[in-house]
């Protein structure tokens, strides 16, 4: 038999999946009907609404199967003032969802989401503007964001979309949310429509240099968009619709294209589960590293993207506070698995110097020599000299990094606020030998990848 060719291996997986990511005939109708009949209902209702517009994915036939998301936009003459349009918006959407689960929730105005059949429905107010720059607020975009793309877009295109979105997901690189701080789905969509195909558009990312412009209108420049990938919104020129996206995922978006297209697999769109750590090879990893563990778990009733920052800063803040204590972290890592949270530190040593070298000024600056040496207590070696200075050994005050990272948690869940809070009070510390005692279920799977190292489709 003859050995399959790299393109023959490449076509073979998006046609595998895409038989799994595209939504059945029937998923299809499902939608429309159900669409149809709130779009209905509400412009059959009393108000000073005008129509609906049905925005996002589904609307256009880009969105992945299973995801069952409908963005309906219920517009508003744009001289209607905001207070009404908003307890417009919200009056409609309790009206939608009248006997179904329902909640508020916010973007730039308040708004009705909830689930109707099983479909995620959110009912979004919006004024009807005469291009997305003369919005009035950041919704307004969204319904030119579809007209945009219903045009442009080809069939196979869409299908291009879909395999990109999935092949995004699979190397977690997928969602402008403070979690994945990665493209959103109409920077995928517009990707595909710049460079043409799925395939065109690997190939492109492979070759992006330090930082990357693409724009869709050469007339119109922009001079004030900045960041590692800008994706000028082709409705609105004043936004990057990239601006989500982190340095590291912009370079792991590089790497996996890279990867993938030097040896295609379908690990890159669906990972593929891969076997946790022996005991005993954890236990040899152990011997060669250093890891402590903060487990606790997510905040429930706070905004996810609120919270994401806030665990961002505090990891960075234990870790600024270990390395002025002169502990060298070498790593850090965060899991978020279901209600679970993990924070990985990976030191140089837990255990440092009992004492700490405090060089001082030069022996010639008598007046900082002086002031140097005056209220220094506890001093356990010195004053001497070393290269013409004044030393000085002291205590230090952690030696053990587990101590520090107690007392840190203690401090600070007296000042942080609600989310940290409670991150904090749920916070236990597990060290190498009570990971290896819990070593079972979530903990082997988040540990092992962790001590793997590697990326997800490695
Ligand atoms: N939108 C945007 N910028 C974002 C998020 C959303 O402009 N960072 C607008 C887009 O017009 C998008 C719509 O809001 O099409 C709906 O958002 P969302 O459901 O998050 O994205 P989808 O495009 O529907 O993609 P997905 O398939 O991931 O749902
Ligand atoms: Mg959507």
């Amino acid at each position: 038999m003859k050995k399959k060719t790299n393109l023959q291996k490449r076509k073979e997986i998006y046609n595998k999946v895409l038989k799994k990511i595209t939504p059945s005939k029937k998923d299809l109708e499902e939608e429309k009907e159900i669409f149809k009949e709130i779009k209905e209902k509400i412009e059959n209702a009393k108000g000073s609404h005008s129509h609906v517009e049905w925005c996002g994915s589904s609307a256009r036939g880009t969105h992945l199967k299973g995801d069952r998301d409908l963005d309906l936009f219920v517009m508003f003459d744009e001289k209607m003032k905001t207070k009404e349009l908003e307890s417009e918006g919200l009056r409609i959407g309790k009206m939608v969802f009248r006997g179904h689960k329902w909640e508020k929730a916010y973007s730039q105005h308040p708004y009705i989401r909830g689930v109707i059949k099983g479909f995620e429905v959110e009912i979004v107010p919006s004024y009807i503007v005469k291009d997305a720059s003369k919005r009035k607020s950041a919704v307004d975009r969204t319904p030119f964001h579809n007209k945009y793309l219903l045009k442009k877009l080809t069939k196979k295109q869409k299908q291009d979309v879909r395999l990109l979105k999935q092949f995004l997901k699979g190397i977690n690189a997928y969602g402008a949310d403070l979690k994945n701080r990665s493209l959103p789905g109409y920077g995928v969509e517009l990707l595909i429509l710049k460079f043409g195909n799925f395939e065109k558009t690997l190939k492109s990312i492979s070759k992006w240099g330090e930082e990357t412009k693409i724009k869709f209108n050469s007339k119109k420049t922009t001079t004030t968009l900045e960041g590692t990938l800008i994706i000028v919104d082709p409705v609105d020129h004043n936004r990057n619709v990239a601006s989500a996206v982190s340095e590291e995922q912009y370079q792991r978006i590089i790497f996996a294209s890279n990867e993938f297209l030097r040896n295609p697999k379908i690990k890159f769109f669906f990972r593929k589960e891969k076997k946790p750590l022996k005991k005993t090879e954890v236990k040899k990893l152990f011997k060669q590293k250093e890891v402590i563990l903060i487990k606790s778990s997510f905040p429930k009733k706070e905004l996810e993207d609120i919270v994401w920052g806030q665990i961002r800063r505090l990891v960075k803040k234990i870790t600024n506070h270990l390395n002025k204590n002169d502990f060298e972290v070498t790593n850090e890592k965060i899991y978020s698995e279901g209600n679970d949270l993990y924070f990985f530190f990976e030191l140089s040593s837990t255990n440092i110097q009992k004492s700490k070298k405090l060089i001082g000024p030069k022996v010639i600056d008598e007046e900082n020599t002086k002031k140097f040496l005056s209220n220094k207590k506890n001093i356990i070696s010195g004053p001497r000299i070393e290269d013409s200075r004044i030393v000085l050994e002291v205590p230090r005050k952690y030696t053990n990094a587990i101590k520090l990272i107690k007392d840190f948690i203690k401090e600070n869940k007296k000042i942080e606020r609600k989310a940290v809070k409670s991150i904090l009070k749920k916070s236990k510390i597990l060290e190498e030998e009570d990971i290896l005692d819990n070593y079972k279920g979530e903990l082997k799977v988040v540990l092992s990848d962790y001590l793997r190292g590697k990326e997800i489709f490695e």
